[in-house]
């Protein structure tokens, strides 16, 4: 998985936490002009990309009131819910984290809205923010 060439750290997509996609899509599409790309729903969601230069905008609403999308709208309310950076070694970057005590919420990867392999971290070790890891 890892490229030849090192692309390095980059930011992936913001994913932005909404109440329905009908009300807050044509803001980022039709007002702001990003483009729409088709992407896989995932962890109870449906996920809305939205071309924004080379990263993305991920409009995610919950379908299940149980998902981590829903959970996080009920008690914050919308907005942005997590930045997901790519990186040129995804296990070395996990290990690294483990390595650095940094909590993860995935401990193996799994695949995600754009059929890459992902991680999450517990925002308890990076900030306060809730970061996805990626292959490029
Ligand atoms: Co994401």
């Amino acid at each position: 998985m890892t490229p030849s060439t090192p692309r390095g750290t980059r930011v992936s997509h913001i994913g932005i936490a909404v109440e329905a996609l009908a009300e807050s899509l044509p803001f980022f599409r039709d007002v702001l002009g990003l483009t729409e790309v088709p992407l896989d729903d995932s962890d109870g969601a449906s996920i809305v990309g939205l071309s924004a230069g080379e990263p993305l905008v991920e409009l995610l609403q919950a379908d299940d009131p149980a998902s981590p999308i829903a959970r996080f709208v009920a008690k914050r309310g919308p907005g942005i819910h997590h930045i997901c950076f790519s990186v040129d070694d995804l296990d070395a970057t996990l290990d690294r984290c483990r390595k650095a005590g940094v909590q993860l919420l995935d401990e193996k990867p799994r695949i995600g809205a754009e059929g890459k392999r992902i991680a999450f971290l517990h925002p308890k070790s990076t900030g306060g923010v809730l970061v996805e890891l990626s292959d490029h």
